[in-house]
C-alpha cells in the first residue's frame, strides 16, 4: 500500500487481517514512526485493534522504503491523495504520477499496479504510459479498483461490501484479485470485473450519486418546513420503494467532508473535459453551497436577528460523526459567520479541539457537553455523534429559556416541545 492515508491505511490493515503481508509505505518519516509504535494517525472506531494484532504477527509491515516493499509484494496498491487543485476543480494527480515513476524503477517481474485513490477516467491509461516498458514485457498490469468505505465505518465497509469493483481486461490480474478478496466477497458481496475506464467512473458516479440523493432530501425537507410534512416520513415512506432504498436519505446540514465536495468538482471537471455536460451534478455542487448559508441564515431568524452576545454551543463540529476529520464541515462556514455577527459560541466535539476555530477570539472548545451547554441560548446538534441522543437538556443548560435546532433530527419533536423547551429540527 504506497501512501498511508485513508484509504492506504484501512485497507492495509484490513488485508493483512485476511492473512497477507502488507507493506505499508510513506514518505512521511513521523507517521511511519507513530505507526511502528502501535498507534493510528487517524481516528477510526476499531482500526487500531485490528493494527497491533497484525503488528504484533508480522503481517504489517510500515516503512520508508518504497524499494524494500515493491520488490517485496506482488500487488502494489496506489493509495495517495487526490485533491482538488489549487487552481479550478480538477483532481491533482501529481502524487499518483510520483508514485508511478518512482516505482517503475524497482519493477522486474509481474506486479499489480491498482489505483485505489479516487481517480478520473483515463488515469490508468496514462500510468499505463508511465510503465509502457515494463507493460510491453508483461511485467505489470494496470488496474483500478476503488474503494468505497466511509469513514467512521471504514472497517465494517471493507469486511462487508455491497461490492468489490476490478477493472481490468487481463485475464491474468482478475484471476489473482479475485482469490485476494475472496474471504470478503464469499459473505456478501458482489464481485465486479469490468473495463479500467468502468470502474473508474464507477467510483465518481457513486460518490456524485449519493451527493446527489443528499441534497434531493435537503430540497425536499426545505419544503417540509413550509408545509408542515416530516421530512423523516417523507425519506421512509420513499425508501419502502427498493428502486430508491432508504439508506442516504437523512436531511441535514450540507453534506462534507474529503470525497463527496472534491468528487462531484471532479467529475464535473471530466466530463467538461470530454465536452459533456452533467447538469445535475452542478446543480448537486449549487445546493450544496446554498445550503450552508441557507442554515446560517435560519439559525439568525431563529435567533430573530439578534445575533449579538448570544450564547450559541455547537455539538459536534466534524462533518460527520466517529471521525475528528473537519474537511468541508458545513461549521467551518457557520460557527466563523456567526462570530462575526458577534455571536458567543462555545463547541464540543467527542474528536477534540479544532486549530480551525483557534483564531476566533470568541469560539471556546468546551471538554464535555454539559459545560458546553450551560447557559446557552441556542443549542445546535451539528453532528450526530451516539453521546448526543440522550441529553437531558434543562439539567444541562440551567436556564429557563433556550432553544434547540436540531440539525440531524436526532430528537423526537413533541417529546422536546412537551418538556417545555423551543425545538427546531430540519424538515419538519
Ligand atoms: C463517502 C462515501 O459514502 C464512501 O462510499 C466513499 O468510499 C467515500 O466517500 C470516499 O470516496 O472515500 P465519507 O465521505 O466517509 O464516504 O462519508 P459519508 O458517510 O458518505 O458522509 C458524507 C457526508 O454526507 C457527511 O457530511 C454526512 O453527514 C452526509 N450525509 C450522509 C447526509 O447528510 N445524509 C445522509 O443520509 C448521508
Amino acid at each position: 500500500m504506497i501512501g498511508t492515508g485513508y484509504v492506504g491505511l484501512v485497507s492495509g490493515v484490513c488485508f493483512s487481517d485476511l492473512g497477507n503481508t502488507v507493506y505499508c509505505v510513506d514518505k512521511d518519516k513521523k507517521k511511519i514512526n507513530l505507526l511502528n509504535s502501535g498507534k493510528v494517525p487517524i481516528y477510526e472506531p476499531g482500526l487500531e485493534e485490528i493494527l497491533k494484532k497484525n503488528f504484533k504477527q508480522k503481517r504489517l509491515i510500515f516503512t520508508t522504503d518504497l524499494k524494500s516493499a515493491v520488490t517485496s509484494s506482488d500487488i502494489i496498491f496506489i493509495c495517495v491523495g487526490t485533491p482538488t487543485k489549487k487552481k479550478g476543480n480538477s483532481a491533482d494527480l501529481k502524487y499518483v504520477f510520483q508514485v508511478a515513476n518512482e516505482i517503475k524503477k524497482y519493477i522486474k517481474k509481474y506486479k499489480i499496479v491498482i489505483t485505489k485513490s479516487t481517480v478520473p477516467i483515463t488515469t490508468g491509461d496514462k500510468i499505463e504510459k508511465v510503465l509502457l516498458n515494463l507493460k510491453r514485457k508483461k511485467l505489470v498490469d494496470i488496474v483500478s479498483n476503488p474503494e468505497f468505505l466511509r469513514e467512521g465505518e471504514a472497517i465494517r465497509d471493507f469486511i462487508y461490501p455491497d461490492r468489490v469493483v476490478i477493472g481490468t481486461d487481463s485475464n491474468k490480474a482478475n484471476k489473482i484479485l479475485k482469490s485476494l478478496y475472496l474471504p470478503i466477497i464469499k459473505k456478501t458481496s458482489r464481485y465486479f470485473n469490468t473495463s479500467r475506464r468502468g470502474a473508474e467512473l464507477i467510483k465518481y458516479a457513486s460518490n456524485a450519486f449519493l451527493a446527489t440523493k443528499i441534497s434531493y432530501i435537503n430540497e425536499l425537507a426545505n419544503l417540509c418546513e413550509k408545509t408542515e410534512v416530516d421530512i423523516k416520513d417523507v425519506s421512509f415512506g420513499m425508501g419502502l420503494d427498493q428502486r430508491i432504498g432508504d439508506r442516504f436519505l437523512r436531511a441535514g446540514p450540507a453534506y462534507g467532508g474529503s470525497c463527496f465536495p472534491k468528487d462531484t468538482r471532479a467529475i464535473v471537471d471530466t466530463a467538461n473535459n470530454f465536452k459533456t455536460n452533467l447538469s445535475i451534478v452542478k446543480s448537486v455542487i449549487k445546493s450544496n453551497d446554498q445550503r450552508k448559508l441557507l442554515l446560517t441564515k435560519r439559525v439568525e431568524k431563529l435567533l430573530k436577528g439578534k445575533i449579538k452576545n448570544k450564547n450559541i454551543t455547537f455539538l459536534g463540529v466534524t462533518f460527520k460523526p466517529n471521525t475528528d476529520d473537519m474537511r468541508e464541515a458545513s461549521s467551518l462556514y457557520m460557527i466563523p459567520q456567526l462570530h462575526k455577527k458577534g455571536a458567543k459560541i462555545k463547541y464540543f466535539d467527542p474528536s477534540g479541539l479544532k486549530k480551525d476555530f483557534s483564531s476566533l477570539k470568541n469560539v471556546k472548545f468546551c471538554k464535555d457537553i454539559s459545560s458546553a451547554c450551560l447557559k446557552s441560548d441556542l443549542i445546535i446538534i451539528h453532528t450526530e455523534w451516539n453521546e448526543f441522543k440522550l441529553i437531558n437538556f434543562k439539567k444541562v443548560v440551567k436556564k429557563n429559556k433556550f432553544i434547540i435546532y436540531d440539525m440531524r433530527n436526532i430528537y423526537t419533536p413533541s417529546k422536546i416541545t412537551n418538556s417545555g423547551i423551543k425545538y427546531f429540527g430540519i424538515g419538519r
